[in-house]
């Protein structure tokens, strides 16, 4: 196969220079939200090198993530954080195969930075180009550690999304449900904020959860209704009445309380997702999927129903560009290359479900 000659899309026909070392190395590039990330991945498994700026800190004092300033740290960041990982390496940019840059979802002031520092590297060098999807990208960073086989359920965690999927493959990827409403990170996010906890509220809500009881009764929404959707808004809502009318709560056990009804609510629709498809793996990932409480329960369950639960190591859970260049590698074998004039795409369509609704 002559590697140098794929047909785009458009039908035009993009030449690129590929050396030929036996084995290929996909430099990714993820700006979606408020991590600026590097990474070299080597044939789509092995990290060569992976390095996230976290901009927690800077938005912290904001309660969450304040796009502006997200953009602006990431274009100050993101060239540095690029010659750290090849110089780190011993790399030159000239030996990278392929270039992979999350496309969307996300802050689109803050994809455009990745994209254009992408497009320049691919253009300059005559490098191929690959855009990804991060959530797909989450579900398959799986890859960088173990091998689950296809096809598996997916469930991805983050602050902007709840999402369950079945992957058939590494670009055979079908949505199954997503959230209605708010997502399951930003639930965390938010009612840290109420029990005056700081910005990332997952990690800090899990922490003070260890020190209290779930002993308060808060809505599993959504549990009976027969589809995969999930919806936060309810039992965010939930949390902040039981506070206004419980002046003196304890903040450990509304924190344990809401916790394990996320966690109730999270496993008992992927567990359904899994039988309904007669499937005996599900594949955990995105930010949320680093809670230990959620961990627990999955691999508690796993031993019950005889299912194989896959996580990836919190480092991975969270945003980085290791999953990014995973996933682009795929894509570039099947000749996914990506046109210089693709967009960032801060939300990809809508499910039927909510077409049907509006
Ligand atoms: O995947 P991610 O790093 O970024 C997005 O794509 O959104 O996820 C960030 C989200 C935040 O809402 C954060 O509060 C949540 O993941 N998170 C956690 C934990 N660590 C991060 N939620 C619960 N428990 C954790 N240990
Ligand atoms: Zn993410």
């Amino acid at each position: 196969m002559d590697l140098t000659q794929l047909k785009q899309p458009c039908n035009v026909v993009y030449s690129f220079s590929l050396r030929y070392h036996g084995f290929m190395l996909v430099l990714g590039i993820e700006t979606s939200c408020d991590e600026t990330a590097v990474a070299i991945v080597k044939d789509g498994t092995k990290i060569v090198s992976n390095l996230v700026y976290s901009q927690v800190a800077i938005h912290r004092p904001y309660g969450g993530v304040v796009p502006e300033i997200a953009s602006r740290k990431h274009i100050e960041t993101i060239l540095p954080l690029l010659e750290q990982a090849l110089h780190q390496k011993n790399i030159k940019l000239s030996e990278i195969d392929v270039i992979a840059v999350t496309q969307g979802p996300g802050l689109v002031g803050a994809l455009l930075v990745g994209i254009c520092i992408a497009k320049a590297i691919a253009f300059a060098l005559n490098k191929p180009l690959v855009a990804i999807n991060h959530l797909e990208a989450h579900l398959m960073a799986i890859f960088l550690e173990q091998k689950p086989l296809f096809p598996f359920i997916g469930l991805v965690v983050s602050g902007g999304h709840t999402n369950l999927y079945l992957a058939k493959d590494f670009l055979e990827i079908k949505q199954l449900g997503q959230t209605l409403d708010d997502a399951a990170g930003e639930a965390f996010d938010k009612v840290a904020h109420m029990l005056g906890l700081p910005y990332p509220g997952g990690i800090s809500i899990e922490k003070l959860a260890k020190e209290g009881s779930p002993n308060i009764k808060f809505p599993r929404p959504l549990l009976n209704k027969n589809n995969y959707h999930f919806s936060f808004s309810g039992l965010k809502t939930a949390v902040a009445n039981y506070l206004r009318h419980h002046p003196s709560f304890c903040k450990a056990d509304v924190a344990a309380s809401f916790q394990q009804a996320v966690v109730d609510t999270l496993v008992t629709k992927a567990v359904q997702a899994v039988k309904d498809h007669l499937l005996p793996r599900l594949v955990v990932a995105g930010g949320v999927a680093a809670n230990q409480c959620l961990r627990k329960k999955l691999l508690a369950i796993s031993q019950k129903e005889d299912i194989k639960v896959y996580f990836p190591s919190p480092a991975l859970c969270t945003d980085n560009a290791a999953m990014v260049a995973a996933l682009g590698y795929h894509h570039f074998k099947a000749h996914n290359i990506a046109d210089f004039d693709f967009d960032a795409i801060s939300r990809y369509p809508v499910c039927p479900f909510h077409q049907k609704k509006s």
